[in-house]
């Protein structure tokens, strides 16, 4: 088969979670081209249904910090054939600073509501005996990094439930991935980019001596989704310019 076919998804029921803003709203779109049907979710309604209306797409509300919203969320969404579970938060500050309750709402964000819907929506996958689940992640899980660390650790947990579902749902035909970008400027980054609040070492850091694009990461997320990627599992790619190299 052409390798263009294996990127097609032509018919494949898509949820994105996060999609109202930065790389949710890019993978809505290179997901779209690619012939998705698209299931946006995110807790900002009126940006998500924007989104979901360029798209021909279903617009669905929900708080990933909220368990009994997350199970709502993977029942409304039905059976679908790839999840990309994207929705984040970031606390940017010194780990000294942080208080118990930012702690809690990124681990609550950033690892229990995202694994609660991995969890959810990889139920359905495997009774179907089909499915992937790409979870995003970030470069920080790997070198940690100023102003991030409740933020790492959350990451990091999200890439090791991707290698031990993958271990256990990979015999029933589901795939599990995990797309680590490095700096990408959306909104989540670009204020603590400009007061230079950066959380790491810098520009100088990046081989490829530029920030990352959302469509950047996007496009990877297509990839590793798609069939193309069909022998690929428990994976996670660091999409960085090569910061953690550096
Ligand atoms: N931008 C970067 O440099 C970068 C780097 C590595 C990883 N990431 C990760 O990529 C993902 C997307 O981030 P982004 O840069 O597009 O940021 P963003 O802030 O532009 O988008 C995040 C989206 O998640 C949604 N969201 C936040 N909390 C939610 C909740 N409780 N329930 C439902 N939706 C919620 C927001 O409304 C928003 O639409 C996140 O998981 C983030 O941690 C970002």
């Amino acid at each position: 088969m052409s390798l263009t076919r294996e990127l097609d998804l032509t018919g494949r029921r898509v949820l994105i979670t996060g999609a109202a803003n930065g790389f949710g709203a890019a993978m809505a779109q290179r997901f779209h081209e690619a012939g998705a049907r698209l299931i946006l979710a995110d807790i900002e309604e009126q940006p998500v249904t924007a989104v979901a209306a360029k798209y021909n797409a279903e617009a669905l509300f929900f708080d990933q910090a909220d368990l009994a919203s997350v199970d709502r969320l993977a029942t409304q969404a039905g059976a679908v054939d790839i999840l990309i579970n994207n929705a984040g938060v970031l606390v940017a500050k010194p780990l000294l600073e942080t208080s118990l309750e930012e702690m809690r709402r990124t681990i609550d964000v950033d690892f229990v509501g995202a694994l609660r819907l991995l969890q959810q929506v990889g139920r359905g996958m495997v009774e179907r005996r089909r499915g992937v689940i790409l979870s995003i992640g970030s470069q920080t899980a790997f070198c940690g990094g100023e102003n991030r660390a409740v933020y790492a650790a959350a990451k990091a947990a999200i890439i090791q439930i991707t290698k031990a579902a993958a271990v256990e749902w990979g015999p029933h035909g589901v795939r599990v991935l995990c797309l680590a970008p490095g700096r990408s400027l959306t909104r989540m980054t670009v204020q603590t980019t400009q007061e230079g609040k950066s959380g790491d070492r810098g520009l100088a850091r990046v081989p490829l001596g530029r920030w990352g694009t959302a469509d950047e990461v996007a496009k990877m997320a297509l990839f590793l989704a798609s069939d193309a990627a069909s022998y690929v599992t428990g994976e996670t790619l660091i999409a960085d310019g090569g910061y953690v190299h550096g």
